[in-house]
């Protein structure tokens, strides 16, 4: 037994212990990226780098054992600073993306792809639900929703882009009395007023009361709904829709006090009996009232430049909910942090042909209903055609965590050549992305354990170096036996398991 000191903490370890397993006994955090408990340390991230004080040298926590007296940091800026380095370059180096050209470009965000995946499997319920988990007017944004996330859908260079405005518009009809939106945090005994009733008030309400708040409407017309009720006309389309998100939303604990127009005299005494106030509409310019001495008054809609996407003003309401969320319980009024979301370049014919090996070859599906647009088999073909592309690791990845975390990945390197894009789908259940590869050599030393016939191997030197079966053995052979377990291990989206419908898994 001896004893190091880590952040001048005494640690006891054993021999043979590395620092990163001596400080993860004493209950240290140290970031890791690469390395494998209980195998062999590739060290090749450097995402566990620590600095040992008398000499000022950076050493990789997860390979240099520990030696009696040793003195080590674990944080200061020239870490921090070591860190984002070592994860800016694995975040530049990668070629993959996150979250689908669609989910960008949809204002809301949605998880568009796995919504659609849902409709192809015939689970419209739980695409609904999904949805519904999204949004308070499913049914009414699918209608009037001009779909900007079409336009940037990568199908349309292969012939043209998803219906998804109307596979949305699909979903949001089949929401009903038994849909359940999933996670309603328990009761705070706290108050929300929301002045609005338009999209972004009640985008914001829907949010505050799945967290917990209790939330009250107040809205000067006789119902509530704002523009949303001119914009289904617009479109020649009954209101009944949003009455019944709207019901949905008063029997969720919403209060709705409809034809009580706010008088912003009275600001004062309304802050001080709520906890927070959210103004969601556009006050007319000339009685523009003086909020700026009110901390708990919030804005959801830009008074200057209102947006005229409801989905635009629901995200913004959504965000305004988050804010106030925040300010609650910190008293600092900071909006949620975005992630990490790699990006690809646009593809050509040879990159764009790996996506469309999985989806289906029929050009896009006309409607033929006039609420709801698709019919379920319609809407089972369209959604067939989705190319899936999103990452399938996007909420459990290292990197992206990593990158969260340790890294401003906004000011990451850039690399000055293009790498291409490409896909090894010979194995029945694995696949392998050798873009989204970080090169931890997990994967290897798992298939050198199993003792696989062929296995996995680095190839190539320095930057150049690869991860891929030797001799160009199809990965089938590779990973006769630890394909799933190589999934497992792999910290990113590089390995992962192919999507297949859930009819097919159920065989
Ligand atoms: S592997 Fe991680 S970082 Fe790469 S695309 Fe997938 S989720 Fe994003
Ligand atoms: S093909 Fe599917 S996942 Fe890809 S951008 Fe279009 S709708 Fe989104
Ligand atoms: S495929 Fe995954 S586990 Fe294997 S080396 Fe690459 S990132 Fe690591
Ligand atoms: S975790 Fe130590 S070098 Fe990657």
């Amino acid at each position: 037994m001896g004893r190091l000191f880590i952040d001048d903490i005494p640690v006891s370890f054993t021999e043979g212990m590395t620092i990163l397993e001596a400080a993860v006994n004493a209950g240290i955090k140290i970031p890791s990226l690469c390395d494998m408990p209980g195998f062999r340390h590739n060290a090749s991230c450097m995402v566990c780098v620590v600095k040992d004080m008398p000499s000022a040298r950076f050493i990789p926590s997860c390979a240099s054992l520990a030696v009696e007296n040793m003195r080590i940091a674990t944080f200061d800026t020239d870490i921090d600073q070591a860190r984002h380095e070592a994860v800016s370059m694995l975040a530049a180096e990668h070629l993959g993306d996150c979250e689908a050209p669609c989910t960008r470009g949809c204002p809301a965000g949605f998880d568009i792809p796995q919504i659609i995946r849902l409709i192809a499997d015939g689970d419209t319920g739980a695409a609904a639900a999904m949805i519904l988990a999204a949004t308070p007017i499913p049914e009414t944004l699918g209608i009037i929703c001009p779909a900007p996330c079409e336009r940037v859908c990568r199908r349309k260079h292969a012939d043209a882009p998803l219906s998804i405005g109307l596979l949305h518009r699909f979903a949001g009809h089949a929401v009903n009395a038994d849909t359940q939106a999933a996670g309603i945090a328990a009761a705070k005994n706290k108050k929300i007023l929301v002045i609005g009733s338009g999209p972004a008030g009640l985008s914001a309400s829907f949010f505050l009361a799945r967290l917990g708040y209790s939330v009250t409407i107040q809205e000067k017309d006789a119902k509530a709904g704002g523009g949303l009720r001119n914009a289904l006309s617009a479109h020649g389309v009954s209101e009944r829709c949003l009455d019944q998100e709207i019901s949905r939303l008063v029997q969720s604990g919403v209060q709705i006090r409809a034809g009580e127009p706010f008088d912003f005299a009275h600001t004062a005494m309304s802050a001080q009996e709520h906890d927070a106030i959210l103004v969601a509409f556009r006050i007319a310019d000339d009685n523009f009232p003086d909020l700026d001495t009110h901390k708990n008054v919030f804005f959801a809609v830009h008074q200057d430049k209102p947006s005229k996407m409801a989905v635009r003003s629901g995200d913004a309401g959504k965000h305004a909910a988050m804010v106030i969320h925040t300010f609650l319980e910190t008293g600092n009024p900071a909006s949620p942090p975005a992630r990490f979301d790699s990006h690809m370049h646009e593809l050509d014919k040879k990159e764009l042909s790996f996506f469309m090996e999985q989806a289906s070859r029929e050009n896009r599906v006309q409607p033929t209903l006039a609420q709801s647009g698709f019919s379920s088999e319609e809407a089972c073909r369209e959604a067939a055609r989705c190319l899936s592309c999103d990452c399938s690791k996007k909420s459990s990845c290292a990197l992206r965590d990593a990158a969260d975390n340790l890294c401003d990945w906004k000011h990451r390197y850039r690399l000055e050549t293009k790498k291409r894009y490409s896909r090894i789908d010979s194995h029945e259940e694995v696949c392998y992305e050798p873009g989204k590869c970080i090169v931890c050599g997990r994967c290897i030393q798992i298939t050198e354990a199993a003792r696989e016939l062929t296995g996995l191997c680095f190839i190539g030197r320095g930057f150049q170096v690869t991860v891929a079966a030797p001799m160009d053995r199809p990965l089938s052979e590779a990973l006769s036996k630890t394909a799933i377990r190589c999934v497992e291990v792999c910290p990113t989206g590089a390995l992962s398991l192919k999507r297949k419908p859930k009819k097919e898994e159920r065989k």
